[in-house]
Parts: structure tokens; C-alpha cells; sequence
């Protein structure tokens, strides 16, 4: 029987702490896989490692922040020896309209998402190519990277950035045996993501129905796509950009369908409303 196997591998997984992170960490140590995750909150990440057990690696980490990050690899290099793969999962997200963004609220966006995975990536891809080591980085993109979506501008900019930044990377290091790959999810219901992009319950099944296959995704099914592409399964998979969506992204870009259901002013008080519900 083929299994998919990631014995004494050490992973790190920004994010790791909620929802898709934390279901990939899951999967990762069914295979086999050691795994420190990263986050902002430690008692959400001491929970989900105390679910886990020993083989998560709870740390407090800002990917925004160099010197976090270089603390956090460092001690995981430190405490496991080696490091086989980063999986740059952390992001924010929130519905807006982009007229009204502020400067602040666009930066927390791209820095989270675009500069968090570029300080993960070139702490690790440095180390590998110093240590002669054939890594792995995988990063959780969205399927609205080719087409931008509306009322979500700078996750569409931030994640289209890095897709850039995984086809760069995958040709640039492929000589050294790094592989560069990135998965863009559908819509996997999370708290995190739910909390910030479905307006109420009414919109959320205007969404629902735009579902090809009449469902949304299962943590497993990504969870199983990571660990395949991380295992040794998948040695020559480099510069790949894989949606797993049940084909939702051919019904257009995720929140489109917004423009279409209601005014500008209804969704701006909308979106005002789950601003302030994700606030308190
Ligand atoms: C408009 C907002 C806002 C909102 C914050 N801001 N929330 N603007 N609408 N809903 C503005 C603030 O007013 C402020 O600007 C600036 O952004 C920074 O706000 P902070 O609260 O200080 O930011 P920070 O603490 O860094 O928090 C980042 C965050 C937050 C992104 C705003 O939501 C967060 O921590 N998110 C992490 C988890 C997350 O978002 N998960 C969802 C991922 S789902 P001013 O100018 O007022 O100071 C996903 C893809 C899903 O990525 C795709 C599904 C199909
Ligand atoms: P989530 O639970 O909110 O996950 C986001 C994680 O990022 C949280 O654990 C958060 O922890 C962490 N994070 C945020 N800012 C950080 C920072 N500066 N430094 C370190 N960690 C930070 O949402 P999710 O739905 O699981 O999303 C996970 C990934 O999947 C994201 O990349 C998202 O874009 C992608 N995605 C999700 C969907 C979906 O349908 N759910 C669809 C497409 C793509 P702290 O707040 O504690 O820092």
C-alpha cells in the first residue's frame, strides 16, 4: 500500500495554531512529521500543541518581524537539528471596500502575508543552500491570485505576490535541490476566515450555493494534499500552483458575487459591522 510518509521530517508551519494551519499540523504528525508552529497568540499555540503532543514545537513568532522569524527558525534548527519544510500559511484577511482602506489597514495585510512569507523563505532557503540541504517551501496562496477579487484587494495583491515570489524561487534554487510550490485553497469554512468574510447568514449561502460540487472543502483533503507534496512522493513537483476547490474558482473570484447582492452602502455597513465584531 502507498502511504504517504514523513517520518523524522521537521516542519515548520506559520499559523499553525487555527484552523488550516493547525489541521495540517495535524495531518503532518499522523505521517510521521515533527512540527513547530508559529503565531502571535501563545495560548492558542500551547492548546494546539498540547492536543498534538511533543512533536509540536509551540513558538510565539511575528512573521512580520526579521528577527522574530530568525529566532524562531533558529531554534528549531537548535532543538530538532535540521529542517526539512516551511509552510507559510499565516495571513489576515477582511472584506473592505477598497475606497475606504487606510494605509495601515493595507500594510497589515501585505505585511502579514507577503513580507511574512519572504522573511520565512530567505531565512530557510539561505540555510539550505549554506547546509547543502534540498528543502522544501510550500505556501498557502488563494485561487483569486490570477484574477483579484473584490472587496478582499490586498489579500488578492498580497497572495498574487506570493505566487511571484514561489515561480521566482522554485527556477533560482531549483539547482540547489529547494522545491517551491504552493497550493490555493477554495473555501474551507475556518473561524478565522469565516469570522472576517461572510457577512451574515443570508450572503453566507448566497456563497454556499456557488459551490460547484454543493460543498465546501474538508480539512482532511488539504491536509492529505500538503503531506503529499512535502513527502518524498513528490520529488520533481517544483514551481506548482495547485488549487484544490471542488472547481469553485470557475464561478469567478470568491467575493465577486458581493457586487452582485447587494448595494455599496448595505455591504459597507456590513463589512463596518463584522470590523467591529472582530474587534471586540
Ligand atoms: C478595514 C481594518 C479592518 C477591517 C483592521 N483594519 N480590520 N480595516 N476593515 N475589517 C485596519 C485598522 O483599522 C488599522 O488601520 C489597520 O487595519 C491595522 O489594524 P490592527 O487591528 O492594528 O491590525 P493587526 O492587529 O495587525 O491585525 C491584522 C488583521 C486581523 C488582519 C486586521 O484581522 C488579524 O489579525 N487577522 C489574522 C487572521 C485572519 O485574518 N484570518 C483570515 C484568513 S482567511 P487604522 O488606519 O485604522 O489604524 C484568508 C483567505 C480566505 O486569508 C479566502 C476564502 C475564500
Ligand atoms: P486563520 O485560522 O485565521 O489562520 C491565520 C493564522 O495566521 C492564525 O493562526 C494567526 O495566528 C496567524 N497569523 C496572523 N498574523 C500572523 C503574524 N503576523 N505572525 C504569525 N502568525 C500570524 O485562517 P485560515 O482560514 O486557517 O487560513 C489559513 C491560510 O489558508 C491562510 O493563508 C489563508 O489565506 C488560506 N486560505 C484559507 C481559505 C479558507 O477558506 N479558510 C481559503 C483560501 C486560502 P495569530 O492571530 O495568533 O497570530
Amino acid at each position: 500500500m502507498l502511504k504517504i510518509d514523513l517520518t523524522d521530517k521537521v516542519i515548520v508551519v506559520t499559523g499553525g495554531g487555527t484552523g488550516l494551519g493547525r489541521a495540517m499540523t495535524e495531518t503532518f504528525i499522523r505521517c510521521g512529521a515533527k512540527v513547530a508552529i508559529c503565531g502571535r497568540r501563545q495560548h492558542v499555540l500551547e492548546e494546539t500543541a498540547r492536543v498534538s503532543g511533543p512533536q509540536v514545537l509551540p513558538f510565539v513568532c511575528d512573521v512580520r518581524d526579521w528577527e522574530s522569524v530568525s529566532q524562531f527558525l533558529s531554534h528549531v534548527v537548535r532543538t530538532w537539528g535540521k529542517l526539512d519544510a516551511v509552510v507559510n500559511n499565516a495571513a489576515g484577511n477582511f472584506l473592505a471596500a477598497s475606497e475606504t482602506l487606510s494605509p495601515r489597514a493595507f500594510r497589515a495585510i501585505v505585511d502579514i502575508v507577503l513580507v511574512g512569507s519572504f522573511h520565512m523563505s530567505r531565512w530557510a532557503g539561505a540555510y539550505w543552500i549554506e547546509n547543502k540541504f534540498p528543502g522544501h517551501i510550500l505556501n498557502i496562496v488563494t485561487t483569486y491570485t490570477d484574477t483579484g477579487c473584490a472587496f478582499v484587494m490586498p489579500s488578492a495583491a498580497a497572495k498574487a505576490g506570493v505566487q511571484a515570489m514561489t515561480l521566482s524561487l522554485a527556477y533560482e534554487w531549483a539547482m540547489y535541490g529547494i522545491r517551491v510550490n504552493a497550493i490555493a485553497p477554495g473555501s474551507f469554512p475556518t473561524e478565522g476566515a469565516w469570522s472576517r468574510l461572510m457577512p451574515d447568514a443570508q450572503m453566507e449561502q448566497l456563497y454556499r450555493q456557488r459551490m460547484p460540487m454543493g460543498r465546501y472543502g474538508r480539512y482532511e483533503e488539504l491536509g492529505a494534499l500538503a503531506a503529499f507534496l512535502l513527502s518524498d512522493l513528490a520529488p520533481y513537483i517544483t514551481g506548482a500552483v495547485i488549487p484544490i476547490d471542488g472547481a469553485e474558482r470557475l464561478q469567478g473570484a470568491s467575493f465577486n458575487y458581493l457586487a452582485q447582492v447587494a448595494d455599496r452602502e448595505t455591504l459597507k455597513k456590513a463589512f463596518q459591522a463584522l470590523k467591529e465584531a472582530s474587534a471586540r
